[in-house]
C-alpha cells in the first residue's frame, strides 16, 4: 500500500508524521525521528531564547488521554536553525514549528529558520499573547497581522498551527484571514486548552503548573479535532492541504481524519506513550483498513466522509 502524501508541493514518504512537541526537542530527538519510521520531523515550537519551561510534573498521560502543561521547553531557535541543515541526512521533510511570545519574536525566528531551509514552516498560533488576552489564534485580526508579517519573511511553503475552534462564527473568521495571507497548508488543531485532571483518592489535581490546567490531547480530542479538519476542509473547498492532529492513536482515527478531509496526521500523545514504534503499528493498521475497504491510498478517500 503506497501510503505517501503531498502537503505544499512536498512529498512524504508516509503519511503519518510527530506532532510538534512529541518527541522532538533535542537533537538527539530529532534524530531518532529521522531514523524512525516517522513520514518527517516536525520540531518543537522554538522560541527567541532557550527555555527550561514549567515546573514537573507537567505531562499527565491516562487512558483517555493526556493534559500537559510543559511551557514551551526548547533550545531556542538558534540551535535549531544550526540542527535542521544536520537533519537533511534522513531524506526526509523537515517542518519547523516556529512561535513566540510577541509579533515581534515570530518575524524574527522565522526569518532565520527559513534561511537555515526547512521543507515547510508550521506557525504555531497556539501561543500566549499579552497577559490577559487571549492566545493568538483566538484573535483574528492579531493573527492577521502577525502572519502578513511573517509571510514576508518566509519563502518554503508556510502552515499555520490552529488551536481548535468551537464555534462556526469563528472558524469562518479564521478561514477569512488564512485566505488573505497565502497560508500554503494548516495543522489542526493545537491541544484543547485549559483542561483540568483531577486524581479523586489523591484529591489534587494532575500536573502541577497553573494550578493543574494544562492542553488537552490523545482520545478525548478526536471529535473536535474531526471537526476542525472537515470544517474547515468545506471552508477551502477542499483546496488547502489539512494535516489532521488530535486522537491519532490508531489505523482508523488515522482513517476518519482523512475521510474529513486530511492529507495527513500527526501523532502527539500516542507518540508519547508508546514511542517512536508507533509509526509502524499505524502504517500496518491505516494499509490493513484502506485494502479492506478497496482504497488504493489514504489521498483517495481524503474528504469521502458521507452526511445523511
Ligand atoms: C508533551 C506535548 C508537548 C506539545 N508541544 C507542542 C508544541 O511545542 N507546539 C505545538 O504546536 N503543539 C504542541 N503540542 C500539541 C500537539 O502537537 C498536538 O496538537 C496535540 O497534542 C493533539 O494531538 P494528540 O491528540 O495526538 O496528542 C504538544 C503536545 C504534547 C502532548
Amino acid at each position: 500500500m503506497d501510503l505517501s502524501t503531498t502537503i505544499a508541493g512536498v512529498r512524504f514518504p508516509s503519511c503519518f508524521m510527530n506532532a510538534a512537541g512529541a518527541r522532538c526537542v533535542t537533537g538527539d530527538e530529532l534524530d531518532a525521528l529521522g531514523r524512525s519510521r516517522s513520514a518527517a520531523i516536525v520540531t518543537k515550537s522554538m522560541t527567541l531564547a532557550p527555555r527550561d519551561g514549567n515546573p514537573e510534573p507537567r505531562y499527565y498521560g491516562f487512558p483517555a488521554g493526556s493534559i500537559n502543561s510543559m511551557g514551551l521547553p526548547n533550545l531556542g531557535y538558534l540551535a535549531y536553525a544550526r540542527i535542521i541543515p544536520e537533519l537533511r541526512k534522513f531524506g526526509k521533510p523537515i517542518i519547523a514549528s516556529v512561535a513566540g511570545f510577541s509579533e515581534e519574536d515570530f518575524v524574527i525566528i522565522a526569518k532565520v529558520i527559513n534561511e537555515s531551509r526547512p521543507d515547510l514552516i508550521e506557525v504555531n498560533l497556539s501561543c500566549p499573547n499579552i497577559p490577559g488576552e487571549p492566545q493568538i489564534g483566538y484573535d483574528p485580526d492579531v493573527s492577521a497581522r502577525l502572519l502578513k508579517r511573517v509571510r514576508n519573511v518566509v519563502s518554503v511553503p508556510m502552515g499555520v498551527k490552529l488551536p481548535p475552534y468551537f464555534d462556526p462564527a469563528h472558524q469562518e473568521r479564521m478561514a477569512q484571514v488564512l485566505e488573505g495571507v497565502g497560508v500554503q497548508f494548516l495543522s489542526l488543531i493545537n491541544s484543547v486548552g485549559n483542561g483540568l485532571v483531577v486524581n479523586p483518592d489523591e484529591e489534587r489535581v494532575a500536573i502541577k503548573p497553573k494550578g493543574g490546567f494544562g492542553g488537552l490531547g490523545g482520545p478525548l480530542i478526536k471529535p473536535v479535532a474531526l471537526a476542525n479538519v472537515r470544517a474547515f476542509w468545506k471552508l477551502f473547498g477542499g483546496r488547502l492541504p489539512i494535516i489532521g492532529v488530535g486522537g491519532v492513536v490508531n489505523g482508523t482515527d488515522a482513517f476518519e481524519h482523512f475521510l474529513c478531509g486530511a492529507s495527513a496526521v500527526q501523532v502527539g500523545t500516542a507518540l508519547v506513550e508508546e514511542g517512536l514504534g508507533v509509526f509502524e503499528r499505524l502504517e500496518n493498521e491505516l494499509a490493513m483498513l484502506l485494502a479492506r475497504k478497496g482504497y488504493a491510498s489514504p489521498l483517495a478517500c481524503r474528504g469521502n466522509l458521507k452526511e445523511l
